[in-house]
């Protein structure tokens, strides 16, 4: 199609995209990208097609950049060489969309830019054609300054245009291509699974869907696919993955959505080390092919549940720093300070960390750190500040100096340090430190953003006891299996048990997790009677797959990694929102689609279902 020129006007009355029908006919076919040119291609003849980036008007001449999601090209339009085109170009606005036909040449000395792979060259525009107008956006495309979220997910379709956004997405697209390719080569098969699914207690809540045929029932959507994964080994497939979207009804975070993609797999026939060896080298091979990251340590190293709650106090924790913890229990429990005494005597425990080089911190900046550590649960903070003339503790008095010196001498501390102390309940206590060691790591710059420091966690419990209901209850999923060594436990003492659980952690984050099976079913029901469902319930509940069990089910385990959250690591955000195209907010609406969104009286009466709110929304 010959490109009709000029297309534009100074006049700006001339558009009217509302009405003028003859815009979207196609013009000249683009023959490279905005991304393409380089110095090798001066002289070509040209046709470029994207969005105005910017135009700048330099004394006559006009410079428009003009961009598409391969990058930027510098198109020019100069009144003496070309009066039509350049008359053309004063009507262009930010985000216009057009086709540019032109002569590259290369950009005279002085001008280059070593910035942009185009910077070499500019065209030099002969033709110019509108492809469509655009309104003023409600924030700039062209620079990288924050803009409040909400606007960015209300205009998503313009969000993707920004350099972070659509840097996220294709990176996002590399990733797992190369997980897919990666998975392929070990002869897994991609096997997708269903979204409409039945409703098992796995965890999270689950998201239901009336059945319009079955009045009164519901589907729910697969928190994950556990049992159509497992129900795979049993159908023997081998080797299974799947990029999958799963659906938990729970409150967002930072690093949680309602709907996410898991790297699913699933193997049969081996034991830990095959799968979390799968996992590794695959980590490793996307990690480098795409990112400038450093990774901490390979293999990534292993860490028992009991330890990373004890050193660290989380079972997730950031390896690109020190600031470990320290039980004081005995040393502090039983001194002269009630706030410690008291909570020993309680059933808490008292663990510390010493923050290096930090003792001449202000007054205010020790009352911000308490006031965060409130904030995080505890119910105060005990400091202590090794200067040049001594150490400056509230609590030094009521301790007496012996027990000061061994407390330095427990955690390693010099001249110079601070020391933090927690004294609560243990969960409190942990809980405390370790966020206040997250925000001292960030605070500090030792959480170097550079390096990925991943990890294994493992020997987590088995199950832990519900109070709430008298029964035990699964620390991660009910079909993970028990070390063999602790089946006897189950019988006898279950809380003591270890689990055949993994979980990777990457800087802090848990982006992924699995386990080998149990694949009989006379250890999945002992584990079912465990968590105190009676044998119908679970008949009702988990029947397909005790039932498949029995069938000549392989030995088999797996693990799903969270690929939104390992793809807002690579790319360096603080939010797996920003790695998600089209994500939900905090409160999980989606503000793009206007979602969740109320239907109409027929679609309920449909589906037999009425609309009961709670008197306080009506
Ligand atoms: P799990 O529940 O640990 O395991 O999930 C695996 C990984 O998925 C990610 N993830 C999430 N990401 C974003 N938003 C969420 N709401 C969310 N929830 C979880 C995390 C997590 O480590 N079926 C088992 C896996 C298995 O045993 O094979 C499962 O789903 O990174």
């Amino acid at each position: 199609m010959e490109a009709r020129t000029p297309m534009i006007n100074a006049d700006q009355t001339q558009f009217n995209p509302a009405t003028d029908l003859s815009w979207s006919v196609m013009p000249a076919k683009r023959t490279h990208t905005c991304g393409d040119l380089r110095a090798s291609d001066t002289g070509n003849e040209v046709v470029l097609h994207g969005w105005v980036h910017r135009r700048r008007d330099h004394g006559g001449v006009i410079f428009i950049d003009l961009r598409d999601r391969y990058g930027l090209t510098q198109v020019t339009f100069d009144p003496n060489r070309n009066p039509d085109g350049h008359s053309s170009a004063e009507g262009l606005r930010n985000e216009y969309v057009i086709c540019v036909q032109g002569t590259v040449a290369g950009r005279p000395s002085g001008t280059t830019n070593p910035n942009l792979a185009t910077g070499d060259i500019e065209v030099i525009a002969t033709t110019v054609t509108l492809l469509n107008a655009a309104k003023t956006p409600p924030f700039y495309i062209n620079d990288d300054a924050s803009v409040d979220e909400g606007l960015r997910m209300k205009f998503r379709y313009l969000d993707l245009r920004r350099t972070a956004m659509r840097d996220a997405v294709s990176l996002r697209h590399r990733v797992i291509k190369r997980m897919r390719d990666v998975l392929d080569r070990q002869g897994f098969l991609e096997i997708e699974t269903p979204i409409l699914t039945a409703s098992t207690p796995e965890g999270a809540r689950d998201f239901l869907v009336p059945a319009r045929l079955h009045p009164g029932e519901f589907y729910a959507l697969p928190q994950a696919p556990q049992q159509f994964k497992q129900l795979l080994m049993v159908g023997g497939m081998d080797r299974y993955f799947q990029v999958a979207r799963c659906f938990r009804d729970e409150d967002t975070r930072s690093d949680r959505q309602p709907e996410f993609t898991q790297l699913d797999l699933e193997m049969a026939f081996v034991d830990e080390t095959d799968v979390t060896g799968t996992i590794e080298a695959l980590l490793i091979e996307c990690i480098e092919a795409y990112t400038s990251k450093r990774i901490l340590s390979k293999p990534f190293p292993r860490i028992s549940y009991v330890d990373a709650m004890s050193r660290y106090g989380c079972d997730r924790p950031d390896l690109r720093f020190g600031l470990e913890l320290t039980d004081l229990t005995s040393l502090l429990g039983t001194s002269g300070f009630s706030v410690f005494r008291g909570a020993v005597e309680t059933g808490g425990i008292i663990k510390g960390l010493v923050v290096p080089g930090c003792a001449a911190w202000s007054r205010r900046e020790i009352d911000g750190l308490t006031e965060l550590a409130r904030t995080f649960g505890a119910r105060g903070l005990a400091t202590a500040a090794w200067l040049p003339d001594g150490i400056r503790s509230a609590f030094r008095q009521h301790v007496g100096d012996e027990v000061m010196a061994g407390l330095c001498g427990a955690l390693g501390a010099q001249e110079g340090d601070l020391i933090l102390i927690v004294a609560d309940r243990e969960a409190t206590t942990n809980t405390v430190l370790h966020r206040l060691r997250d925000h001292l790591g960030a605070k500090l710059g030792l959480a170097d953003p550079n390096v990925l420091a991943l990890c294994w966690v493992v020997d987590f419990p088995l199950l832990e006891h519900d109070e709430s209901r008298g029964a035990w209850t699964f620390t991660h999923n009910p079909f993970c299996a028990p070390k063999d060594s602790d089946i006897h436990l189950l019988d006898t003492n279950p809380g003591e048990a270890s689990s055949k659980q993994y979980d990777i952690i990457c800087n802090g984050f848990e982006i992924g997790g699995g386990s080998v099976r149990i694949h009989t079913r006379a250890l999945q029901e002992r584990i079912f009677h465990l968590m105190g469902y009676s044998a119908e319930q679970i008949q009702a509940l988990f029947g397909t797959m005790l039932d498949a069990f029995e069938y000549g089910a392989p030995p088999h385990g797996g693990i799903a990694l969270g690929l939104d959250r390992i793809i807002a690591i690579l790319c360096g955000v603080s939010t797996i929102r920003d790695a998600i195209a089209f994500p939900k907010n905090q409160v999980a609406r989606d503000l793009l689609m206007g979602a969740p969104s109320q239907v109409t009286a027929t679609q309920l009466e449909e589906l037999s279902v009425r609309v009961a709110l709670p008197p306080a929304s009506v």
